[in-house]
């Protein structure tokens, strides 16, 4: 694998190789009081983020941190881009220093593919506008395997601002490649054009099943084997998507008594940042249901083995 840019033509064994290498680098750092590998020493990862970011940036830098690679932080705020420099000339600038991982987070989708023909470094794609957000993606399987044991057959409810989500159109690919189900539930303003034919792909037939979409939860939920909660992404609508907050939650947030519909075993999931009372009530946040810190934590683990998988994995093999 050179660079994670996508789910969607990430074949099975990859996917699996990956989730499974985060399992162990998981299991061989639990109790331990100095949580460094030397797997990356003499590695450069540099982070460039043109949008903001909590989670995957500083567990992008975790993850190079503990094994061992120089981390190198930039916002687009702080640095040349502020002065008009190019995303190509940024690009440059950074492999000339001898960057040997971009991990790049931008508001146009497709700018991490740009990138990728640009440079000779290896690039990872942590959120191109709407279009992919692939370690979200990984991250959310890796929880839902430790939860559910495995992906098969399960159903996965989505919900909520569908068509400006990237963790939404990655989990998609990535979680019918598992061989997951997924249903859509979403005012029909923020479902993208032709969603009905997602999951269709050439190929899918035999690995996978179209997915549904709904505009109720509260029948979607008593089928579902995970729901996963979307953020409302305020800052890409332009117009005017749902009445008001309060209404979008009447119908979409996910309650306290919405919470009760789902079965015994169901896992409650949400990318963060979450909008605590409009997508989902404090309390459901808080529930035993909710996997929210343990997709946070996975994160580091996952963002480990994609590292590990582009900068190590070749060498050691060789
Ligand atoms: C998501 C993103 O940036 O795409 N957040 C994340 O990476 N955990 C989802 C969001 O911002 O709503």
């Amino acid at each position: 694998m050179r660079h994670l840019l996508t789910t969607t033509d990430l074949p099975r064994e990859t996917v699996t190789a990956l989730l499974d290498t985060a399992e162990a680098l998981k299991q061989a750092l639990l109790g331990r009081e100095v949580r460094k590998l030397p797997t990356l020493r003499g590695r450069t990862v540099v982070t460039l983020f043109y949008e903001n970011s909590t989670r995957t940036r500083a567990s992008f830098e975790i993850a190079g941190k503990w094994m061992s690679a120089d981390v190198v932080n930039i916002s687009a705020s702080g640095s040349s881009v502020a002065k008009g420099e190019s995303l190509r000339d940024t690009a440059l600038t950074l492999a000339a220093m001898g960057a040997d991982c971009v991990v790049i987070r931008h508001p146009a989708s497709g700018a991490a593919h740009r990138l990728a023909s640009w440079v000779s470094t290896h690039v990872i794609n942590a959120g191109d506008g709407t279009h992919q957000h692939p370690t979200q993606a990984l991250l959310d399987a890796a929880t839902l395997r430790e939860r559910l044991g495995t992906l098969n057959g399960r159903i996965v409810t989505i919900v909520g601002d569908v068509l400006h989500s990237r963790v939404a159109r990655s989990n998609i690919e990535l979680l019918i490649t598992l061989g997951a189900r997924i249903h859509l539930v979403a005012p029909p303003t923020l479902l993208p054009w032709g969603v009905q034919n997602w999951g269709k792909g050439p190929n899918r037939e035999e690995r996978g099943w179209p997915v549904t979409v709904g505009h109720d939860l509260d029948t979607a939920l008593p089928g579902t084997d995970a729901v996963m909660m979307l953020r409302v992404q305020a800052e890409r609508m332009h117009g005017g998507f749902f009445p008001s907050a309060r209404e979008y939650s009447i119908s979409y947030g996910l309650t306290e008594a919405r919470l009760r519909l789902l079965p015994e075993h169901a896992v409650v999931l949400h990318p963060g940042p979450m909008l605590r009372g409009m997508e989902i009530a404090h309390s459901v946040v808080d529930s035993p249901r909710a996997a929210i810190a343990e997709q946070v934590r996975n994160g580091v683990h996952v963002r480990m083995a994609v590292l590990y998988h582009l900068l190590a994995a070749q060498e050691e093999q060789a």
